[in-house]
């Protein structure tokens, strides 16, 4: 027995694929689901997914994929981006358009590419607001229920335990709708990696037991796939071999087919008909199994693999070239040996990109490398990336935000570079603009991240400028103010404190802080209205606001716009109400804070 051919077969999973094509099938007849699949690492949520992905095509249905890709600095709204450019890429220009239609300008936040598209395209009506964003999730729901009409669309959402918190919400929004629509949404997410505050934990709280969601849990393959999976297929359980490696792998099957290359690459599949050496190879984790698999490469191929992991899970190889400063050979023989081990993939469609073939390769190499080494790599490549991106820095500015963060020393003055002050200078300015460019693109909770990311930067720096800290709490608590209204005050606080503060010194800055005092007081304005509501209750607060919101929108506002927007679709009245039901439901299901929601909705 070798080692070859592991993974490549799909095995198992009948129930759930069967499930899956039914419910796909349904969409396609226009009464679209959600499904999350949920499991551990390596247990096949993806491959499951590409499964799916293979019979929708067949089957006509056009097939979007979005990957969540947070920690290495994406673009707001990544995995929606990817998808809706599947999509653009694969539809003639005339018919996007169409089916884009009014709500072009609103996705464009998104996904500013647009504009080339349509070059023509008025400029976003007011930028940041609650019903911008509104707007947007709404628009991009009609995109894809224009679309779908002339064929079903299958969105594929991979690994949403990363994605952003706006795409999450959009995810939502879109949920909610799909019922009379032909597109089906598969989101898989690790399980594992969901703490109770994740966007996703509390959206499956509140939708995930409703008709339209359907929830999997993937668990381990079974003995007789895993028998099949190794190539054993006629001897089954009795197989002391399979035994061995199912009990040894609980079935996940990225488990077994590491440790199986394992074995052979050691030589010791030969020997292991005996089930008590095999036990004594198999190590106890993943990640261990991983390691050693590395271990196995060349040193030059290791090296590579390294940067390349901390360049993120996606990386050209100029890039990587110009990091690791390696004659051109020895860069292209390690990536082709790693993509021969199974180790690297060539990124479909592009020219000298590659991904990890599943993120634990790519966090096992990160984790191996020490901080201080991780922190001088993330610089040599912040650096590069500049220079790269250089006067196009748009649309990259969370990559260089984060590259330039992970390049901080974590105490700022025990280091004695001269240079780091740089360092420490560019990841807070391109945290800064990330932040603005998220709020641009209304993914709020994604700005309020990289706002804060900018803030610690600060704190490490010893916060030389009070100014610029107060500049950054200022427009963090202005997108704060759209969701959540207790942070607002607390960052306008903080703000108006440090402009009091220096404000006894000399240098004031009139100017400056004078925006500070502005948002304050609008805030404070907004907080004295509700406050002379004076409801005790918040809860009941929130729903009388609410119910106002929905009586109110549902008659007019929605139900006008939807109108228009549906006039040949037919059924709009009730479309109209749903609509107000969804972004009320939203509103409350994400701890909006009402007031603020309401205050600019029914002011
Ligand atoms: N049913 C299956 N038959 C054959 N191979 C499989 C099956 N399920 C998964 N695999 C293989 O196992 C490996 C891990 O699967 P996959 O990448 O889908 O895991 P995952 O659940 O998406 O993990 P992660 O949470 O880390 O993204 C892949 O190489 C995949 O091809
Ligand atoms: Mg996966």
């Amino acid at each position: 027995m070798t080692a070859e051919g592991i993974g490549t077969r799909f095995v198992g999973r009948e129930r759930e694929l069967d499930e899956l094509t039914a419910l796909l099938e349904r969409a396609a007849g226009g009464r679209g689901r959600l499904v999350l699949v949920g499991g551990e690492p390596g247990i096949g949520k993806s491959r499951l997914a590409s499964e799916l992905s293979q019979i929708a095509t067949e089957r006509g249905a056009s097939v979007l994929w979005g990957r969540g890709w947070e920690d290495a600095g994406a673009p707001p709204y990544w995995p929606w981006v990817q998808a809706l450019r599947a999509y653009i890429r694969s539809t003639p220009p005339g018919e996007v358009r169409r089916y884009l239609g009014v709500g072009a300008t609103d996705i464009a936040q998104m996904m500013p590419e647009l504009r080339d598209l349509i070059p023509d395209l008025a400029a976003a009506p007011d930028g940041m607001s609650e019903s911008a964003r509104f707007r947007l999730f709404d628009s991009t729901t009609t995109l894809l229920r224009n679309a779908s009409q002339t064929r079903p669309i299958l969105i594929v959402l991979d690994d949403l335990q990363s994605a952003d918190a706006p795409s999450i919400l959009l995810l939502r929004f879109l949920a909610t709708q799909l019922d009379d629509m032909a597109v089906m949404v598969l989101g898989t997410y690790r399980d594992v990696e969901l703490t109770p505050v994740h966007p996703l934990t509390l959206t499956i709280d509140r939708i995930g037991h409703e008709p339209g969601t359907r929830l999997m849990a993937l668990t381990g393959l079974a003995a007789n796939d895993v028998a099949e999976y190794i190539g054993r297929p006629d001897r089954t359980v009795h197989d002391p071999f399979v035994t061995a490696v199912w009990r040894a792998t609980n079935g996940n099957p990225l488990f077994i087919g590491e440790a199986v290359r394992l074995l052979s690459s050691d030589g010791q599949l030969a020997r292991a008909e005996d089930p008590h050496a095999l036990r004594v190879v198999v190590p106890p984790g993943v990640r261990a199994v991983i390691r050693r698999r590395i271990g196995q490469l060349d040193p030059a191929t290791i090296d590579a693999l390294t940067l390349a992991a901390v360049i993120g899970p996606e990386f050209g190889l100029d890039v990587l070239r110009r990091v690791a400063d390696l004659d051109r050979e020895v860069i292209q023989i390690s990536i082709e040996e790693a993509v021969q081990v199974g180790l690297l993939l060539v990124v479909p469609g592009s020219s000298g990109r590659y991904r990890f073939s599943h993120d634990l390769v790519r966090e096992t190499l990160y984790d191996e490398v020490a901080p201080e080494r991780r922190r001088r790599i993330h610089r040599q490549i912040a650096g590069v990336l500049e220079a790269r991106y250089l006067g196009s820095e748009s649309g990259h500015l969370a990559e260089l935000a984060f590259h330039f963060v992970q390049a901080v020393e974590p105490s700022f003055n025990e280091t004695s570079d001269p240079d780091h002050q740089e360092i420490v200078q560019k990841a807070i300015d391109y945290a800064r603009r990330a932040g603005d460019e998220a709020a641009r693109s209304i993914a709020y909770e994604e700005a309020i991240r990289l706002y804060a990311m900018c803030l610690a930067v600060l704190d490490v720096s010893g916060d030389p400028d009070p100014r610029l800290r107060a500049d950054v709490l200022l427009a963090r608590g202005d997108v704060e103010s759209y969701i959540d209204l207790d942070a607002a005050r607390a960052s306008l606080g903080e703000a108006a404190e440090i402009a009091k503060r220096i404000g006894d010194g000399a240098a004031v800055h009139d100017r400056d802080l004078g925006g500070a005092v502005r948002v304050l007081d609008r805030e404070l304005e907004l907080v004295a209205l509700l406050l002379q509501g004076a409801v005790h209750d918040r809860a009941a607060q929130l729903e009388a606001v609410i119910r106002l919101l929905r009586e109110r929108l549902g008659r007019q506002k929605l139900a006008r716009a939807r109108g228009e927007a549906h006039d040949d679709q037919g059924g709009r009245q009730q479309h109209g109400r749903r609509q107000c039901d969804d972004q009320a439901d939203l509103a409350l299901a994400r701890g909006v804070h009402g007031p603020s929601l309401c205050q600019r909705w029914l002011g």
